[in-house]
Parts: structure tokens; sequence; C-alpha cells
């Protein structure tokens, strides 16, 4: 301990006891932080995440055996405070943990329900000051979970006919790793990987090492574009692997389940052709890698964008590929502020389905909008305001929140500048986050409309307008 933090320690001490304990706020200001909140108040899932501070990395380091249906894992954590830190919590779902250490020296652990308290030594805290960089290291296993969600999916830790899957959204990283499990904040991954020898476990990002040791592989992913937590991914099974390049350099590397490998071929192939002909209407593709990871109908109930890679249950169609692949620029790199922004990602993501068929098959974009327009499931409730947790993934999410898009494009009447309008969008928020509220503030800026009566109406209404424009 330097002189300077003994000597206030003392103050504060002494404070204290004059004060009979009434006023622990007093100390605030000098040695001891305060705790970071458990949750981040999502407006749906409001303990998901935690205040007081901001991971930068993650690395991973995970055993498992899919057979036995264990996992042991090793998370290393890099963050930086953003208040004077006496304790903080990740989200953690089941699993037992073994140990904690901050900054290198064991930290009190206390469980409750998801969320998981570390409290480092004297020491420690007196480092844990607002704005410097600590390193945290959770060493757990046990059976990871699956979680059901409110709208009854399964996501989590997902058993496959031959191994697992993690799917995360909205909730379910937190299942395989502890970590500050809300989309707001963003951090790069290594994922470490070992798996019993003649399995393969895909991850994020780019493959840099494969090493094999007597019974077991290990597989060590990277992804050094920031990654919200919903967003990881390991896929562990007997997979058909491919690799190559695209003409702008970015690595595709594809895994599909041996039991649909034959049928997936062909769209796979597309990965290349689909990246670029969205890269032209959505910018640059924002990550260094991509690819798919095809499973089995079965191993989940739906398709996720997982980051840079998206995972599918069975071979996807051109229009699902598109979908996920959208996703990289709309939520992956691009990403919800709140769940409460889901339209953000849905919205566009079914817009470039739209745009797709048209391009492809000829069926015009205005068609898919008035067929939307005509379906009562999409005005259940309005896009940017969905009324329950349950409702983040339903109809007026994805098809009110293409409408949306479409009014603009409407509103701007000239193509080259509305896919200026999108391709500006990705750029001024590429790998970061935004909000319904920063998505409007932008549009208006950029075309110099006053487009309330839009957001009323499409974004915020929630009730069919009696007319289509
Ligand atoms: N984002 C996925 C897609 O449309 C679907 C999805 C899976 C989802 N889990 C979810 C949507 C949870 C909302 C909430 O590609
Ligand atoms: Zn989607």
């Amino acid at each position: 301990m330097d002189q300077r933090t003994s000597v206030r320690r003392t103050a504060c001490a002494a404070g204290l006891a004059l004060l009979l304990l009434t006023a622990s706020t007093a100390c605030t200001g000098g040695v001891e932080g305060t705790p970071g909140a458990a949750g981040l108040r999502d407006p749906y899932f409001p303990k998901l995440g935690n205040g007081g501070y901001d991971v930068t990395h993650y690395d991973l380091a995970l055993d498992v055996d899919p057979a036995a249906h264990r996992l042991r894992g090793t998370a290393t954590i890099t963050a930086r405070a953003t208040q004077d830190l006496s304790s903080f919590n990740l989200d953690l779902a089941g699993l037992t943990v073994q140990s904690a250490t901050v900054e290198g020296r064991p930290a009190a652990v206390n469980r409750a329900g998801r969320e998981l308290t570390l409290r480092p030594d004297a020491e420690v805290e007196s480092r844990l000051r607002k704005g410097r960089t600590f390193r945290t290291v959770v060493r757990y296993s046990g059976s990871p979970q699956t979680l059901t969600d409110p709208d009854e999916s399964e996501e989590g830790w997902l058993r496959t006919a031959d191994g697992s899957v993690a799917l995360g959204e909205p909730t379910g990283s937190m299942a395989w790793f502890p970590g500050n499990n809300h989309p707001s904040d963003k951090a790069s991954y290594d994922i470490t990987v070992t798996v019993p020898k003649g399995l393969t476990a895909v991850s994020n990002g780019e493959l840099t090492s494969r090493s094999a040791s007597g019974t077991t592989t290990t597989y060590h992913w990277h992804i050094a574009e920031p990654m919200a937590s919903y967003l990881a991914t390991v896929a562990i099974g007997r997979f058909d692997t491919k690799t190559s390049t695209t003409p702008d350099g970015i690595e595709v590397f594809t895994a599909a389940d041996p039991a649909v490998a034959a049928d997936s071929a062909g769209i796979l192939d597309r990965v290349p052709e689909i990246v670029e002909w969205e890269a032209e209407r959505f910018g640059p593709y924002p990550f260094s890698a991509t690819g798919a990871i095809v499973g089995r109908p079965g191993d989940a109930e739906y398709a996720l964008e997982t980051q840079s890679r998206p995972f599918f249950p069975g071979p996807p169609d051109a229009g699902l590929l598109v979908h996920e692949m959208a996703h990289q620029w709309f939520g992956d790199s691009v990403t919800p502020e709140s769940w409460r922004d889901m339209w953000l990602n849905e919205g566009f993501a079914t817009y470039a389905e739209w745009l797709w068929e048209e391009d492809q098959e000829g069926n015009p974009v205005q068609k898919r909008f008035d067929a939307a327009f005509d379906d009562d499931e999409n005005w259940a409730f309005p896009p940017a305001d969905p009324p329950t947790a349950a409702d983040i993934s339903q109809a007026p999410v994805y098809e009110g929140g293409a409408m949306v898009i479409h009014r603009i494009r409407q509103a701007v009447d000239d193509d080259k500048r509305f896919f200026a309008l999108v391709r500006g969008w990705t750029k001024a928020y590429r790998h970061g986050n935004a909000s319904t509220a920063d998505f409007t503030a932008y549009v208006e800026k950029t075309t110099g409309q006053d487009l309330t009566e839009l957001w009323n109406t499409w974004l915020y209404g929630g009730s069919r307008p009696d007319s289509k424009d």
C-alpha cells in the first residue's frame, strides 16, 4: 500500500467512526469504491449485464467432453473500470465456480441466481479506480445448461446429434462463460476449445491454430472486431470444413455436419457471392472472416447470426443465408444499444431478403411491402416497442421493421441516396452500438427531412394506417 492510499484509508475510517456509520458515502471519494450494478436495466432483461466496468477482451479456454456433457473453462476477462469499484458482477447461469482472481489475487466469490459477485481484496480494490484496466480470471466447470427464452425458444448450450452448439440470443452466453452479458458491452475474443480427437470446434473469427495432442484436439479462434456476447458461439461435432479467401481478402471458413454436407455444398459455395452482393449495398463487410456453420435440422429451432459465421440448423436456402449474413452489418457490427432496438437488426435483415428476392427472382420489394402491410400479424405492436420480452422475436419486429426501412426509401425517393444513407449508417456506427433514437436522428440529419410523421406511424404507431403511403 503506498503512503497516499494508507493516509486516505485512515482518514476515511476515522470519519466513519465519528459519524457512527451514518455516512458511508463520505468514503467514496477515498479508497473504497462502490459495488458495480448487478444489471444494466435493459427494458426487457433488467438483470442482464453489469455496471461499473467495460470488457475489452475475453479469453475463453474451454475443455469440452460432449459425450459426458461436461465443460471446464477458464475465462480471462480484461476490463476497464467505469467507476471506483469495491466489487463487481458477472452473469453466469449454472456451472460451478472453482476460483476467481482479480489482478492475480484471489477474490471472494458469491453466487446468487445468475449473478456472480467478485470482491477483490483490499490491496486490489485500491487499484480498481475509474479508468483503470484490470484482469479477472474465473475457473469454472459443470454441465452447461440449455436456457428457455421468454418466447419459449431454447438457447444457451444445446446438445446436438454429435456434440453441442452454443447460441446466445438474447441471454444464452452466460450458460457457457461468465461475462457482461448485454449487447451494449462489446469486446474482442479469443476462444480456445479442446475437444476429443475426431471432433471439430468451430467458433467466431479466424482459426489461428489447431493442435493435436494424444486424445484431444485444440482449436484456437480469434475475433479482433468487437463482438456482443450474444453473438459468440462454439459448435462442436463432426464437421466437413472448407476454407478459402474472397477477392477482398476475407477468410471464408465453412463447416457442415457430414449428414447435411452434400446438401449444403451448393449454398455454402455462394457465401462469397452473397457477402459481396451485400457489401455493394450495405458497405464494406465488417469482419476479417466469414463463413457459416451448418448443423442438422433439430440441432436448434432457428438460425442465428453468430458473428462472422452464422449458424444454421440444416442447409439454408439463399434467402435465409442472405438474412443471417445481412445481420453481420445490422446487429453484429452495428449492435443494438438495448433489446428494445431489436427492429434495427431484424428490420434490415428482412429488408435484405426483400432486396435479394427482387434482384434474383424479380419479385418487386414493393410487393413484399404490400403483403407485409396487409398481414394483420405485423400490426400486433409497434416495431420499436414490443410489449414484452417474448415479443422481440415476433413478426412486427421483422416485417414491421422492414416496412419502416422501405418507408424511409420512399421518403428519400432516390435509390442512390437511399443506399448511400444505408452505407453511411453502417459506417457511422461500425463496430459500435446504436439505439432507435440514434437511427432516427441519423436519418433526419442525413436527409435533412423532418420524418416525425413516419416514425410516429410506422415505428411507434402499432396500428395499420389507412393508406400505405
Ligand atoms: N436473430 C435470429 C434471426 O432472425 C432469430 C432469433 C433467434 C431471435 N433467437 C432470438 C430473435 C431471440 C430475437 C430473440 O436471424
Ligand atoms: Zn434475423
